[in-house]
């Protein structure tokens, strides 16, 4: 039997008048990777830190395994492990220094600490890195020393805000290896991140949100049949004016994108697209044909793109 370890309904945070999470339902099952996935200020973080008993709802209801946040904050967080957007490490101590005293933090004993740490240390690929004071450390190693500080405390869900922005791709993949490896043991993952490709790679199931509400809601690939093609077909067509170009590539497609750049065509077969194209005497500057992802999926829903 699946078991939610967080509901929320209609869940709602105001700051004065503004509205940074308006009414949102989600659940997230036990062992799964769930993800939220938005723009800047689409409100992922304002929802995480009411998930983290850190902030309160000003609407709505939600329990963190069973619990409501207002009334059981300290036995919640005593299960979850927080990576927040911003890394709020001790600059000044080493990376064993750090995960020591945020398990002191958590009440537990030096013993267990001490082999946690070796433990973490591995994991987070640190060994060499353990009497290294953080801030001497690169961003990459920085954010998997804040992932194994969370997990010092073993905890049922890991909360990830954005773990992999201002990294480079090979930080980013050494990262994603590690998460891989967390929800094979069975850790709950919920993860905030605006970058397309790490949604598909990570979440089992997101919800997509912009402006504090949820678009849709499903498996990545799930998502993308249900708002999308199979595949695309990006043009570019240097100088000539896009709106005009698009009127006649209308009727050769499913639906059509113009954006300031390029013209996307939606179709089950791009190639055979661009070969009509072709011959019906238009010459893109450059064509791409590309099967579709949660970038359409979320043009389709906003009419916006989601590139940082
Ligand atoms: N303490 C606050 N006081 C007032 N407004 C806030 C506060 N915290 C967040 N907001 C506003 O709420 C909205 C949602 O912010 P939030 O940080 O949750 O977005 P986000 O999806 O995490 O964005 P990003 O991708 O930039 O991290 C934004 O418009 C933000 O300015
Ligand atoms: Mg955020």
């Amino acid at each position: 039997m699946s078991e939610e370890l967080i509901v929320a309904r209609g869940l709602t945070k105001k700051f004065g008048d503004f509205t940074a999470v308006d009414g949102i339902d989600f659940s997230v099952m036990r062992g799964e990777s769930f993800g939220l996935l938005g723009p800047n200020g689409a409100g992922k973080s304002t929802t995480m830190r009411i998930i983290g008993a850190t902030s309160q709802r000003t609407g709505g209801e939600i329990t963190i395994l069973g619990k409501d946040p207002e009334k059981f904050g300290p036995q919640i967080r005593a299960h979850l492990g927080v990576v927040p957007q911003k890394d709020n490490l001790d600059e000044q101590l080493t990376v064993t220094q750090n995960l020591y005293i945020y398990g002191r933090y958590f009440g537990l004993s030096n013993k267990f600490i001490k082999g946690k740490i070796e433990e973490l240390l591995e994991f987070a690929q640190l060994e060499e890195k353990r009497d290294a004071k953080v801030d001497s450390l690169s961003g990459g190693m920085k954010r998997r020393l804040t992932i194994a500080r969370a997990l010092v405390s073993e905890p049922e869900i890991l909360m990830l805000d954005e773990p992999t922005t201002g990294l480079d791709p090979q930080a980013r993949h050494i990262l994603w290896d590690r998460l891989f490896r967390l929800k094979e043991k069975g850790v709950t993952l919920v993860i905030t991140t605006h970058f397309m490709d790490e949604a598909e790679q990570l979440c089992e199931r997101l919800i997509v949100i912009d402006r504090g509400k949820i678009m849709a809601e499903g498996s990545p690939a799930d998502l993308i049949k249900r708002y999308s093609s199979k595949e695309v077909l990006e043009l570019r067509f240097g100088s000539e004016n896009n709106e005009a170009v698009a009127d006649k590539l209308r009727d050769k497609c499913e639906r059509l994108e113009v954006l300031p750049d390029r013209v996307l065509l939606y179709s089950e077969d791009a190639e055979h697209v661009l070969e009509e194209i072709v011959r019906s005497g238009l010459q893109p500057k450059t064509s791409l044909v590309r099967r579709s992802s949660l970038e359409d999926v979320f043009l389709r829903l906003t009419g916006r793109t989601l590139i940082e």
